[in-house]
């Protein structure tokens, strides 16, 4: 068994946030979320965030969170943030009786794989370690402390980048941040560590040369290992998810057209053979069916994509859309809104909590609103439901094969029964029953040989 202690107490000065960093948000979670996932499926009997600047947000960001595969976590205080040891200091009355293994994240490192997470756990079993440190050749390994190791990967000490000679910077090797300790040999020695460097704080590296053995484990890909102390590695750790989400969804069967200029966020789902353009971007619980072609330049957000179906320059949140359907160019689709198959939603054309049937169209500028649309229904050109009074929103309902003419008004709440025409330009309040033609506008007057007498002709 094993626990898991997450460092999450800094304030991340180098952020220059009101936000505590790790709550900084990379993609669809923070990054405090992000190091909690990477660590589930090691199957933690505990896990213990130590929380401290603004550790009342950090808290209630993760109680908060309807996101189930985060598990339940504890919190530890560290009341003042004196370094990285005196924050695993913290735990000692709360591990009193524990004597597994405790893994420490850093929590502003959210790349980490749960496979190099397991590796490093398996070799420090194997190895009946005191501490297993992960590691890595970084080539820019600036800002990171660096670790020297003997001929037989036994580590001797970790020197702050900070607290380097010219010579020891040299070392490309650095810390990663994640570390398996044997508990019961590092609250032994928890207590000694003191806090002379160059910042003064206890560093929870210096617990090195107290412990023996103590191993470095290389990481297979060094990108994992980023961690987030400003606003640019919170851009580059992006770009780095970025990639291997678009990476694995290229090898899955998906055709991304320029994939620099898509974002796909981690929480999104895509069948095989679909094509994503370019200026799309993807995020939160989407999922889009085999054969559909989303893009160019559409967002699509918490919303399910049929089959066959394409999105040209749309966006699209909170909705569900069917096969073999055809949104956009310029459509907007939101607040739950429901397209079924072989539809047509054009241009300008934008619905919001609107239940629209197989086979019916809105092809040009339109808003439906609050609205049920039966099946093979046309939406004229520039019909409205006027769903709102000033103070309620209302319903407008339209039966199958109902058409609607050029610029007409629906004023809701009103019911279209099933087979009616709404002639152009109508204005339509009252309740329109089947087989219906219905006619809502003044009638056209012409005045023969009339003309607008001229300022010329009244000299
Ligand atoms: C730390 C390591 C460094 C390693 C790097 C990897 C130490 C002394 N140094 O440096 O060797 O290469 O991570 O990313 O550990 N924190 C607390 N309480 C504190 C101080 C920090 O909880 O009192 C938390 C922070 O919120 C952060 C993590 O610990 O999540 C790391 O702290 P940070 O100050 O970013 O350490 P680094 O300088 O990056
Ligand atoms: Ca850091």
């Amino acid at each position: 068994m094993v626990a898991v202690a997450i460092l999450a107490a800094g304030r991340g000065t180098r952020m220059k946030s009101d936000l505590p960093k790790v709550l900084h948000q990379l993609g669809s979670c923070t990054l405090v979320e992000r190091v909690l996932k990477s660590c589930v499926s090691i199957q933690p009997s505990r896990i213990i965030v130590i929380v401290g600047y603004r550790g009342d947000l950090v808290q209630k960001s993760l109680q908060n969170n309807s996101n189930d595969n985060i598990p339940t976590v504890e919190f530890v205080e560290q009341k003042e943030q004196l370094g990285t040891g005196h924050a695993i200091q913290q735990l000692l009355p709360y591990l009193q009786e524990f004597s597994e293994d405790l893994l420490v994240l850093n929590g502003d490192v959210p790349l980490l794989r749960p496979e190099t997470l397991k590796q490093l756990f398996d070799t420090h079993k194997e190895n009946q370690n005191s501490a297993t440190i992960l590691t890595a050749n970084l080539p820019n390994p600036k800002g990171y402390g660096r670790i020297f190791c003997d001929a037989n990967n036994f580590v001797t000490q970790i020197v702050e980048d900070r607290d380097c000679t010219t010579a020891q910077k040299q070392n490309h090797r650095v810390n990663a941040g994640v570390y398996c300790f044997s508990w019961p040999a590092l609250g032994k020695i928890l207590p000694e560590l003191k806090a002379d460097n160059d910042q003064q704080e206890y560093y929870l590296t210096d617990v090195v040369p107290l412990l023996n053995p103590v191993m470095a484990v290389d990481v297979n890909d060094y990108q994992e290992i980023v961690g987030i102390n400003n606003r640019k590695h919170l851009a580059t750790a992006y770009d780095i998810l970025q990639i291997r989400v678009k990476d694995d969804w290229m090898a899955a069967g998906v055709t991304l057209i320029n994939p620099d200029s898509i974002t796909i966020e981690d929480t999104v789902s895509l069948e095989r053979d679909v094509i994503i353009e370019p200026q799309t971007h993807l995020r939160g619980q989407t999922t889009i069916g085999t054969g559909s072609r989303i893009g160019p330049g559409s967002l699509i957000e918490n919303s399910q994509i049929g089959t066959n179906t394409s999105v040209l320059y749309s966006v699209i949140s909170d909705s569900v859309v069917a096969d073999n359907t055809r949104i956009g160019p310029y459509a907007h689709l939101r607040g739950n809104s429901q397209v079924g198959s072989h539809c047509r939603i054009g241009n300008f054309v934008e619905l919001k909590k609107a239940k629209v049937g197989d086979r019916s169209n809105a092809a040009h500028l339109s808003y439906l609103g609050d609205a049920t649309l039966g099946e093979k229904v046309n939406i004229g050109a520039g019909t409205i439901t006027a769903n709102y009074d000033g103070v309620k929103k209302h319903h407008t309902k339209i039966g199958d094969r109902s058409k609607t003419g050029s610029n007409s008004v629906l004023v809701a709440p009103v019911t279209l029964g099933e087979d009616v025409t709404v002639a152009a330009g109508s204005v339509v309040t009252k309740d329109v029953e089947d087989d219906s033609l219905v006619i809502a506008r003044s009638r056209q007057t012409v005045r023969k040989s009339w003309r607008l007498k001229s300022s010329e002709d009244n000299e």
